[in-house]
Order: C-alpha cells, then structure tokens, then sequence
C-alpha cells in the first residue's frame, strides 16, 4: 500500500475516534458523570495509535525525507505540524489529569476535561485537514519512486514492531467499539473498511 495512502487512512480512523469522543464528552452533564469504563480507553488510543503509531510515522520517516527532499517548500510547513503534534500531546497530558485512575472523571474535573477535549478535536481536526489537503499532495509530488518503496517499506517495519507493543489490531476494535457506542457511525457495517492496511 502506497504509504500516503496508509497514513490517509489513519487519519479516517482517527477522525472516526474524535467524532465519537466529541459524542462522549457532550454527554458531560452537571454533575461530570463520564462514562468511567470509556474515558480511558479514549486517551488510550489517541496517545498510542494516534500520537505513537502515526505521528511517530510521520516525525520519524515522512517528515524527514521531505525535508532532505525538498527542505524549502515543505520546511514551514513541517515545523507547524511537528508543533502541532507537541501541543496535541500537552492537551492529551490535561486531559489525562482529569480522568482519575479508575478512569472516571470527578466533576469539578468535568469542565477542565471538556474544555481540553474541545480543543484537542478542533486542534487535530485541523492538523488533519493540513496534511491532507496541503502536506500530502506535496510529498506525492516530491517523493521518488524509490522513495514510496523505502517508506513503505519503513512503514511496515513500524507496524511489524510496534504491532506487539502499541497492539494495533487492538486499537483499531477499540475504535470500532468507541464510534458504535456514541452513535458515530450508523451500524456496524459501515465500519468494514476499518482493518489493517496491508
Ligand atoms: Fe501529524
Ligand atoms: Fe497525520
């Protein structure tokens, strides 16, 4: 799989996830009452597949090869969307500090965790967007041929090593799980595309 293509395709599950976490967290009420057994298992896929599995995909080999391809049309760009990432991961460590360790969330957490859960999906949303709409199409117009092998390649190590680690499989029912539950998607079917790439 050509491997724009592969992170494409992340970035559909991910926005699938924030579409089912801005769900969950407008179920916030007065109280906070936060579906304990869920909000943990929200920070757990956007720290591991969104933050480990595709934004190291793309600090680690995208990013770098298009800088050493073309370092003055993508350079501004690059450092707006690795910013970007840093900031993602500071708003994911608030968060995380209003969910208690059982995974609920106390309410006078309620309003630190809806404020940050708001920016994260506005903030990510758009990071997406960027990439899709203007990072992308660069890196489809400067990459070689052998650079699509090599990051296909790359890419495949990753996810063959990080499969044990960061449970990819795992991650992605996580997602189906999540996005069924808060009515994200219409019925189960509409999540046959949500598989490995291979
Ligand atoms: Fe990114
Ligand atoms: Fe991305």
């Amino acid at each position: 799989m050509d491997p724009i293509l592969v992170l494409t395709w992340e970035h559909e599950v991910i926005k699938l996830v924030l579409d089912a976490f801005r769900r969950a967290v407008a179920r916030l009420d007065a109280r906070g009452a936060f579906p304990a057994e869920d909000a943990g298992e929200f920070l757990q896929f956007f720290r591991q597949f969104a933050d480990r599995c595709h934004h190291a995909k793309e600090e680690d080999l995208l990013f770098p090869l298009l800088l050493e391809r073309d370092e003055i049309e993508t350079r501004e760009t690059i450092q707006c969307l690795f910013d970007e990432h840093v900031m993602l991961r500071n708003i994911i460590g608030k968060i995380s500090a209003a969910v208690d360790s059982e995974g609920s969330v106390e309410a006078e957490s309620a309003g630190v965790l809806a404020k940050n859960a708001g920016r994260y999906i506005e903030m990510l949303g758009s990071h997406i967007r960027k990439e899709s709409c203007i990072l992308f199409p660069t890196a489809d117009k400067i990459m070689t041929k052998s650079d699509v092998e090599s990051l296909r390649s790359a890419f495949n190590e990753v996810d063959m090593e990080e499969s044990g680690a960061y449970r990819y499989q795992a991650l992605l029912d996580s997602a189906k799980k999540l996005a069924s539950a808060y009515g994200a998607i219409e019925n189960d079917d509409d999540l046959s595309w949500l598989k490995p790439m291979m």
